[in-house]
Order: C-alpha cells, then sequence, then structure tokens
C-alpha cells in the first residue's frame, strides 16, 4: 500500500482540528458507528463542506462532508478523522462516495481497527489517490475516537469517573449534602458531557442522600434531547419515589458489588460515566476499571470525613496509583482536571 505517512501531512493540520470538532459535535450521537469528523477542501485550499456521521443508520462524516462540496470536491482533498471505510455496513462504503466525487487526496488521522471495515485506504491509493495516515492521529485518539477506540480494543465501554470536590478532596461536607460544591457553570459543563454519555453509573448510596435525577439538562432546566440511560449499583432497595426511577429516562438496577459484572452489564454501551460516592469510585478504581478521571475542583474547602473516594488499594506511597493530567481547564470559578492512567 503506498500511504504516506504522518510527517508528509504539513499543510492538513487545521483541516484536521476543524475534522476534529465536528466529530465532538456529534459524539454521543452515532451509535453504534463511532463519532467521525470530515473536511473537504478543494484544489484552491478553501475548505468547501464539512460534516460529521449522522444518527444511527444514516450518512458518514466523508458522505455528509462530501454532499455539502457539490462538484467543487473534484480535485480536491478530503481531510478525516478515522480511515474511509470500505464494506457495505447500513450505508455504502465511504471509499465509493470519494472515488465518485473524483477527489485526488484523502489524509486521515487513525487506521480502523475494525477488520471488517479496514482496507480503505488500500482501496484509495490502488485506485491512484494520494492517501496520507496519521494527520493529528494522537489528538484524535485522545479526543473524539477515545471511548470508541477503548470499546473496540476491550469489547468494554470506557468508564470516565466524573466528580466534584472541594479543594481539600472532599466529596461533600460532614452531614452529607454535596450540592452544589461547584459552580453553574461547572454543572453546565457536566451535563453537556451526560448528553453525549451513554449511561451514567452510581451506587445506592448517592440515591439514598442525594436522590438525583441523574438526568442531562440544558443551562434552562429542560432536559436534552437525548438522555443517556441510569444505572444503580448495590443491593439496598431504593425508593419506588427516587427521582431516579421517573419517566426522564431509563434505569436500570445491578444487583452487585463487582465492578467487572456492571461492565459485561453495559457491554453494548460506549461511553460510560461513573459518577458514584467514594464507595463506588474505590471499587471501580481497585478493580482498574476507570479509563478517565474528570475532577471539577472548587475553591473550597470542608474537611470532615468524606472523601471523593475511599479506600483504593494503596498501602504505601510506593504503590500510588499514578495518573497524568491530560488537560486541564478552567470553567467559571472551578478548575476542570481530565486525566488518563499513566
Ligand atoms: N461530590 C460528588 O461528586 C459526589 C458524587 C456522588 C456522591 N457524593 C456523595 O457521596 C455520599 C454517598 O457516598 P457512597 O459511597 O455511599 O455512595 P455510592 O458509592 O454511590 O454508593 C455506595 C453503595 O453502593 C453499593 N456498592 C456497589 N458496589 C459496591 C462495592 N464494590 N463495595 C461496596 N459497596 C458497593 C453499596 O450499597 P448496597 O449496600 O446497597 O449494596 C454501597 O453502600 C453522599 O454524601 C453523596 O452526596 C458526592
Amino acid at each position: 500500500m503506498s500511504t504516506k505517512p504522518a510527517t508528509d501531512a504539513a499543510g492538513h493540520d487545521a483541516a484536521m482540528l476543524l475534522a476534529i470538532e465536528q466529530a465532538q459535535r456529534v459524539k454521543g450521537k452515532t451509535y453504534p458507528n463511532p463519532p467521525v469528523g470530515a473536511v473537504v477542501v478543494d484544489r484552491d485550499g478553501r475548505v468547501v463542506g464539512v460534516g460529521g456521521t449522522g444518527p444511527t443508520g444514516e450518512a458518514h462524516a466523508e458522505v455528509v462532508a462530501l454532499r455539502r462540496a457539490g462538484e467543487l470536491a473534484a480535485g480536491g482533498t478530503v481531510v478525516v478523522t478515522l480511515e474511509p471505510c470500505n464494506h457495505h455496513g447500513r450505508t455504502p462504503p465511504c471509499v465509493d462516495a470519494l472515488l465518485a466525487a473524483g477527489v485526488a487526496r484523502v489524509a486521515y488521522a487513525v487506521d480502523d481497527p475494525n477488520p471488517e471495515a479496514a482496507g480503505g485506504a488500500a482501496r484509495l491509493a490502488a485506485a491512484g489517490l494520494e492517501v496520507l495516515a496519521g494527520v493529528q492521529a494522537d489528538a484524535v485518539r485522545a479526543g473524539p475516537l477515545r471511548e470508541w477506540l477503548h470499546k473496540q480494543r476491550t469489547g468494554l465501554p470506557h468508564v470516565t469517573w466524573k466528580y466534584a470536590t472541594s479543594i481539600d478532596g472532599r466529596s461533600a461536607a460532614a452531614d452529607g449534602s454535596s450540592q452544589w460544591i461547584t459552580s453553574e457553570a461547572a454543572r453546565a459543563d457536566l451535563h453537556r458531557r451526560r448528553a453525549a454519555a451513554d449511561a451514567i453509573v452510581v451506587g445506592t448510596g448517592t440515591v439514598l442522600v442525594d436522590d438525583p435525577t441523574l438526568t442531562a439538562r440544558l443551562p434552562d432546566g429542560t432536559l436534552a434531547d437525548r438522555q443517556p440511560l441510569r444505572v444503580v449499583v448495590g443491593q439496598r432497595e431504593i425508593s419506588a419515589d427516587a427521582h431516579v426511577l421517573n419517566d426522564d429516562s431509563r434505569t436500570m438496577v445491578i444487583r452487585t458489588h463487582d465492578p467487572a459484572e456492571v461492565l459485561r452489564a453495559l457491554s453494548d454501551r460506549t461511553d460510560v460515566l461513573l459518577e458514584g460516592g467514594p464507595t463506588l469510585a474505590g471499587a471501580f478504581l481497585r478493580a482498574g476499571a476507570i479509563d478517565r478521571i474528570l475532577a471539577y475542583v472548587a475553591p473550597i474547602l470542608l474537611g470532615g470525613p468524606i472523601t471523593a473516594v475511599d479506600d483504593v488499594g494503596v498501602p504505601s506511597i510506593a504503590r500510588a496509583l499514578r495518573w497524568r493530567y491530560d488537560s486541564v481547564e478552567p470553567i467559571g470559578p472551578d478548575l476542570l482536571l481530565s486525566l488518563v492512567p499513566n
């Protein structure tokens, strides 16, 4: 195959960043397809079409962007976050659409790990197109495709443990109250993430103390179009009147203490948010079942006994669980720390 490595990618980085933005916009809406973004650049270097994967069963990103570009795509470049697919799924192969549009060049970020869909780059190169692989691949792997790539690799959903904490690592005040540690701006950010997630998981402890609704809401308080599945883990009964059982979304109760069993029950999902309290967070960390941490840190001090996480199985500093910061972002008066395993 005559695809070229990313060192040849100069000039496509800006278009790829635009494609990443398109992919982020459709995150959560494309299941079981990956959230992909694409940009069409004409032969004079102008952006003439952008697109993200449509909802389930609808067009892939390349096809959406090509439709927008129309005849201006001929002789131009398509920049796309994932290798164009080469198979008939619910829609025809994207490679066919690229060939029909007469584009001269395709630059993509990440190879398709799915053997059924792979081979697109080779077919394009064999047809005489210039094909560049690996453009901004790290940004795509860490960004819009992170959860989907994890699912392809492991067969299990990607789990993000999200929590709100005071600067001294407390997730609730001494009386158990935790609403609201962080600012409205931080909560709005969380609600956007919930709307893109496939499931939100908490323990019975959080339901019994906080009685949360666990829905994705817009800033005006109304429900977002898309709601994640709500999942409650634990053996205690929860009241039939609990908000988490209302009609705003579906709810699954899993009577176990085993994180692996929770992941198996959610194996048809890709992007899971763990929003439980210190007990469930500790259990998931001990089981190695957390793939990313999102900590909303408020500039307040609470002291007292309720820490963000219980025992994580670390007997001494030498055995600390080591993570690294992926990004640090101010949100209103708070900070959002994103971490991935080191
Ligand atoms: N700041 C934040 O981000 C945040 C988020 C959530 C909660 N909170 C606070 O956290 C407090 C509640 O803490 P929590 O720890 O009770 O909540 P939790 O972790 O959500 O729920 C704990 C319960 O989950 C069940 N469970 C599931 N797997 C388990 C396992 N492997 N080991 C042990 N138990 C397991 C147990 O219930 P069963 O006995 O029913 O089996 C356990 O009592 C509240 O004060 C709440 O406000 C804060």
